[in-house]
């Protein structure tokens, strides 16, 4: 039979060692379980003379209360330390800089078209707006262009199925909302998105447009070319920007113009320009005996490819990320 004293101090020393709740649990069994040190000591106080068992007997009950104390107190220790863990994760740093929501970024084109409606706002012009649903003759008919135009075939146009409705192919018609409604002096310009059947590296089915349209009594190609000159270098911020006026045809101006800028070994057409066709002021009540001007339409996106570099015109719709990223 072990020492009482010895049993006492052993389980004394392994209590205290121990910081799990299960092993302290495991560590009483061995001392107080059914077949405990201590409980193998009391059932042999049977063997005992009978004058030394009360004697026995209350020094084993003491020890037996001397490890229950240790237990009790090993216990709270434990489940002290583990709170203490707990809170030592969660605590909160409040003096950690904050970690914050990134800001968004404007679109690489609405930076183009904000650039662009603050460089005409300093030159004068205001900003005017149209519906993208437009009628066959806000976009055709009053823009002087004939019935058999093939832009106004199905290959080119995206039509409503009601037949009466498409969706508008430039920012021209809102040059006809707008003289419909003001008188001129009129100098404004109109940003805004436009619809064709069209897809390539230069070309988006879904794009933009700013109209350009100065109408006064004496307003001339020259102005014309002076007010484009001068954005697209203000714009580009170049002063020895090679631009280009390449002849061309448009229903609604005479002349015409494209506007062209180097691209690579070649150019890239910016935009159509011209002097407003007298049928185009005739069918707003404008008398083209008495005024005159131009009218204009750039393609911001295609200025946009050129501005950053970028040699495909779709990537700036195709929403990725991670190429967006890049302008912001
Ligand atoms: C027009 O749309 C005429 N309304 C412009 C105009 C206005 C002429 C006023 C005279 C007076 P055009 O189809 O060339 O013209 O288009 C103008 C510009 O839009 C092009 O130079 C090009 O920069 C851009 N553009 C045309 N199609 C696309 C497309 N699918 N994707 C991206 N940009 C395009």
């Amino acid at each position: 039979m072990q020492d009482l004293d010895a049993i006492v101090s052993e389980a004394l020393a392994l209590f205290a060692g121990i910081d799990d709740a299960d092993q302290l649990e495991q560590a009483k069994a061995r001392y107080l379980g059914k077949s405990g040190a201590l409980t193998e000591l009391l059932k042999g106080l049977g063997k005992l003379p009978s004058a030394e068992r009360p004697a026995m007997g209350s020094r084993i009950n003491a020890a037996k209360d001397k490890l229950e104390t240790a237990l009790k107190a090993q216990r709270e220790k434990i489940q002290h330390r583990k709170l203490e863990t707990k809170l030592a994760e969660e605590a909160l740093d409040v003096t950690l800089p904050g970690r914050g929501l990134g800001l968004g970024g404007l679109h690489p084109v609405t930076r183009t078209m904000e650039r662009i409606e603050a460089l005409y706002r300093s030159l004068g012009f205001e900003v005017a707006d149209g519906p993208e649903i437009e009628t066959d003759y806000y976009n055709f008919t009053a823009l002087n262009q004939p019935e058999n135009h093939p832009a106004r075939s199905m290959h080119d146009t995206f039509y409503l199925e009601d037949g009466k409705h498409l969706l508008r192919t430039h920012t021209s018609p809102i040059q006809i909302r707008y003289m419909e409604n003001h008188r001129p002096p009129i100098k404004i310009i109109a940003p805004g998105r436009v619809y064709r059947v069209d897809s390539d590296a230069t070309h988006s089915p879904m794009f933009h447009q700013v109209e350009g349209l100065w109408i006064d009594e004496r307003i001339t190609f020259a102005d014309l070319k002076g007010v484009l000159v001068d954005f697209l270098k203000r714009f580009f911020e170049r002063d020895d920007l090679k631009v280009r006026f390449r002849p061309s045809f448009f229903p609604f101006t005479e002349p015409s113009a494209e506007i062209d800028m180097s691209f690579g070994d070649g150019w890239l057409e910016m935009g159509g320009a011209g002097m407003v066709h007298p049928n185009v002021l005739r069918n707003v009540n404008i008398d083209p005996e008495q005024y005159q001007g131009f009218a204009f339409g750039l393609g911001p996106d295609r200025l946009t490819m050129l501005r950053y570099g970028v040699n495909d015109l779709r990537l700036f719709f195709e929403n990725d990320l991670r190429f967006l990223k890049q302008f912001s």
